[in-house]
């Protein structure tokens, strides 16, 4: 009997916040958190999937999928499969005039269960790792021979398509281009992919989960992506000639931002200070990694890259404004310890982990009266996650 077993990661993102939708680059990681799928041939003609950790089960067939109305994890499956059948890639698979598309069930059935430990809605995007997983699963499982990044594209498209979420690529790419030890160096604009190594001597990175999600996440990123379109359309009606929010000059910024209302201006001024940010953490990675080769490292570097984790919080609260009380409240109890060089809120926002730098010698105990001075204002208790980078989708 046929079978295939995937796993696909969850991902953390060291900086380069909102940059993905906003011609930046990005550094994203995988880490050891899962989405896994086991895929079985079956007799029936039908396609069955269970969300073991959900204890729910849908039977469907590919022929009357378009016309199901879905919500939730379904409406992730049912945007993976009609973006991966709808093409000719699929054309060896037999066409069915009545869908107007290919049916992989005619193939024979198809069983799937998934399970997974990424937590939800902590900011490390576990639907990417649904989309990329299954997208990757059936990619095998059918031959379609999809490259990485098609299937990195075709899985952003579902949440834009099926979860109405105007999403970026970095969370997809993360998942499906991790390296084990590794961050990603994302260029969103050409849809570059290098990785390279930060060696953590002396420090780890670890996550701190708010338990928080607040219901306006998605209509918040959609609108913060809104602002910076409207705004890229006019910096392009200005300077025909500029190519991206890169290399705007501050004299330009200054003349467009007078045609910007204040709240697009402070979205625009995180984006650039951003994108800086950025780069600085790349000339970082560069000297920490020269030095690592041949001496024991300083703190110095790490302190660096401490204080630009800061800023990014400070921009994501105060003028990309996609931060929440719960998260502040720990942002700024945490950076109070002298051990920690760096923390943030991490992802879309408005909840979820916080991406924390701290001293080897940082001692977890110390997170005990922080954790019950938050349950005490906000009823909930936060979590430590600790990571480790790996790789991405891959055949178990
Ligand atoms: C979410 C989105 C990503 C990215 C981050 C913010 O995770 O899915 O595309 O925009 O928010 O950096």
């Amino acid at each position: 009997m046929k079978k295939l077993q995937i796993s696909a990661p969850g991902r953390i993102n060291l900086l380069g916040e909102h940059l993905d939708y906003n011609h930046g680059i990005v550094l994203p990681a995988a880490i050891d958190r899962y989405f896994e799928f086991d895929f079985k041939a079956t007799e029936s003609p039908s396609i069955e999937i269970n969300a073991l950790d959900l204890n729910e089960s849908w039977d469907f067939e590919f022929s009357q999928l378009n016309a199901l109305q879905t919500s939730g994890w379904r409406s992730y499956v049912k945007g993976v499969f009609m973006l991966l059948f709808e093409d000719d890639s699929a054309k060896h698979i037999p066409f069915d005039p009545a869908s107007s598309s290919y049916v992989p069930s005619s193939f024979g059935g198809l069983k799937i269960h998934f399970r997974s430990t990424i937590p939800i809605g902590a900011g490390l995007s576990s639907s990417a790792a649904l989309c990329c997983g299954l997208a990757f699963g059936l990619n095998e499982w059918f031959g379609l021979g999809k490259s990485r990044l098609e299937l990195a594209l075709l899985a952003q498209q579902t949440e834009h398509q099926f979860a109405g979420v105007k999403c970026g690529l970095m969370d997809q790419v993360a998942s499906l281009f991790g390296k084990k030890g590794q961050l990603i160096a994302f260029d969103c604009l050409d849809h570059s992919i290098e990785t390279f190594s930060l060696p953590l001597v002396g420090v780890q990175l670890f996550l701190l989960d708010s338990k928080v999600k607040h219901n306006l996440a998605e209509s918040a990123y959609n609108e913060r992506r809104a602002q910076l379109e409207a705004a890229w359309m006019k910096a392009k009606e200005l300077f025909p000639s500029i190519e991206s929010w890169r290399t705007i000059d501050e004299i330009q910024l200054n003349l467009l931002f007078a045609h910007l209302d204040l709240n697009t201006q402070k979205r625009l001024r995180y984006v650039i200070d951003e994108i800086a940010r950025v780069a600085c953490v790349q000339a970082l990675a560069q000297d920490i990694s020269v030095s690592g080769m041949n001496a024991k490292l300083s703190i110095e570097p790490y302190k660096e890259l401490g204080k630009l984790i800061n800023q990014t919080h400070e921009g994501l609260r105060d003028l990309y404004e996609v931060s929440c009380e719960e998260i502040d409240f720990l942002q700024a109890n945490l950076i109070k310890q002298p051990e920690i060089l760096g923390a943030r809120m991490m992802g879309g926002g408005f909840g979820g982990c916080l991406l924390v730098l701290a001293q080897d010698s940082f001692d977890f105990n110390r997170l005990k009266s922080l954790t019950t001075a938050y349950h005490a204002q906000f009823g909930s208790t936060p979590a430590l996650e600790r990571i480790a980078l790996v790789d991405g989708v891959r055949v178990l």
